[in-house]
């Protein structure tokens, strides 16, 4: 973070980064003292209802978060910028969404929490357009037009008014990551299942909560150890756990009950980090659920997406697998996201920064936050949503086989696993497996 002083004064000419967060009501026209250098511009944080119209003199910028600010719309001078190709406005007041805003070479739009009624037919001209997050608006339909964004990989509509999904979402070649919780489409099962499936109340009095394990969008995850004075389920829970304590609020993936709801409605599998309980009585009246607390030797397979991958996880250097290994890392995780789809939920955000690992082949799959009930009323629709996601395990496997030892003996087995590779990524989505098939072909590849 730099501040407004170090900018007046010229210090931080020649940057490409500059991120001001500083209660800034107007926007500071030293920023176009960088104009021949800045490509990053983080403006959020601030009190800003708008950019000057001569914005786009930032020539160079390629990346524009303005966060927790107050626009009331999207500035129309964006559409302006020759090099913006990232525009984050998650959490302020937009209405409106002018076509004009929109640059061509726009890859990366977040509008999440704001109050979106509609989304412009033009939003069919970004063909760059990769990643959509529009969580936690007011959107009853999506523009027809956004058929023609076929490079489209990743799409968040949780928490909207939608009452239907559009027949061409699912068949767009490259969508592979989906939210679509907390709509009218799912509500009732989400109801359903948070009034009806059986899950044990953890009383936070009995928790003792210990280091952040980690933290995504929707929450933060301790090691906790629970000191049991009252029995809280059938099964008696294990003293070490992990607690994720929902921050409460809309979020990239939608709302917490709907993470609660398809948490419980998940289940328990080998291969998934389940849900336990529920706490009750924490001091500040937040939700949260307990987990068990998986083995420190498991660690995450990847990073999650950067600016530059966009979509796609990053993954340590010289991370190597040998196929052994990774035929057995895709079987688990094949089996669990086959039992979630048994389950009637998709999980949305099948990454392998939310898979666990040992470098031995074992692994886990956890994070509940993006998972969707499945239209039990429209089964085809739901088998299609389940080819959707498909596509995001054939990117995982892709990244997987790019990162492997092949010894000459293990040739067929490295066929095989990209063989099923191209299938799961096949561009028709009628024309992928589903996971149960997924799961029986690895189970015979040797
Ligand atoms: N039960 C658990 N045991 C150990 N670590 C966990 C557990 N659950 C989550 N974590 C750690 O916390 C990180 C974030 O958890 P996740 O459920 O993906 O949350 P978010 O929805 O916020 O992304 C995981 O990637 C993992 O490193
Ligand atoms: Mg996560």
């Amino acid at each position: 973070m730099q501040t407004l002083e170090q900018l007046e004064s010229g210090q931080l000419a020649g940057c490409r980064e500059l991120r001001l967060s500083c209660g800034l009501t107007e926007f500071p026209r030293a920023i176009f003292e960088l104009a021949d250098t800045l490509e990053l511009l983080d403006l959020s944080g601030n009190q800003l209802c708008a950019l000057p119209p001569d914005f786009a003199r930032l020539h160079r910028l390629r990346v524009l978060f303005a966060s927790d600010n107050v626009f009331t719309e999207l500035p129309a001078v964006l559409g302006q910028c020759p090099a913006l190709s990232m525009i984050g406005f998650k959490a302020n007041r937009i209405r409106h969404v002018p076509a004009s805003a929109l640059p061509v070479g726009l890859r990366w739009l977040i509008l999440t929490d704001n109050q979106v009624e509609s989304l412009p037919p033009g939003l069919g001209q970004c063909l760059s357009l990769q990643k959509l997050m529009l969580a936690g608006n007011r959107l009853q339909s999506l523009p027809e037009e956004l058929a023609q964004c076929q490079l489209l990989e990743l799409l968040r509509i949780s928490a909207n008014p939608l009452a239907s999904l559009p027949e061409w979402l699912t068949q767009l070649p490259r969508l592979s990551w989906l939210a679509f919780a907390g709509t009218p489409l799912t509500q009732a099962q989400e109801s359903l299942a948070l009034a009806s499936t059986p899950i044990a109340h953890m009383p936070w009095s009995q928790l003792q909560i210990g280091s952040v394990l980690g933290q995504g969008a929707s929450g933060v995850i301790h090691s906790a150890r629970h000191h049991p004075r009252t029995r809280v389920a059938a099964q008696p829970l294990p003293q070490a756990v992990a607690v994720k304590i929902f921050k409460g609020e809309v979020t990239s993936d939608g709302l917490p009950a709907s993470e609660m709801a398809a948490a419980i409605q998940a289940g328990a599998h080998p291969h998934w980090i389940p849900a336990l309980a529920k706490i009750t009585g924490h001091p500040l009246q937040a939700q949260g659920l307990v987990m068990p607390l998986m083995d420190a030797t498991l660690i995450n397979l990847a990073g999650p997406p950067s600016l530059a991958s966009c979509t796609r996880d990053v993954y340590a250097p010289n991370t190597c697998f040998d196929l052994v290994t990774v035929r057995r890392m895709a079987l688990g995780i094949a089996s669990a996201a086959a039992h979630l789809h048994a389950q009637g939920l998709m999980h949305g955000d099948l990454y392998a920064h939310n898979i666990l690992h040992n470098g031995q082949g074992q692994v886990v799959l956890g994070d509940w936050g993006a998972a969707s009930f499945l239209p039990r009323a429209k089964p085809a629709l739901a088998l299609a949503l389940q080819r959707l996601e498909v596509r995001a395990y054939g990117c995982l496997l892709e990244e997987l086989t790019a990162r492997c030892q092949v010894e000459p003996h293990a040739q067929a087995l490295l066929d095989d696993l990209v063989q099923l590779q191209s299938q799961c990524l096949h561009p028709d989505a009628s024309s992928r497996p589903l996971f149960t098939d997924i799961e029986n072909r690895l189970s015979q590849m040797r």
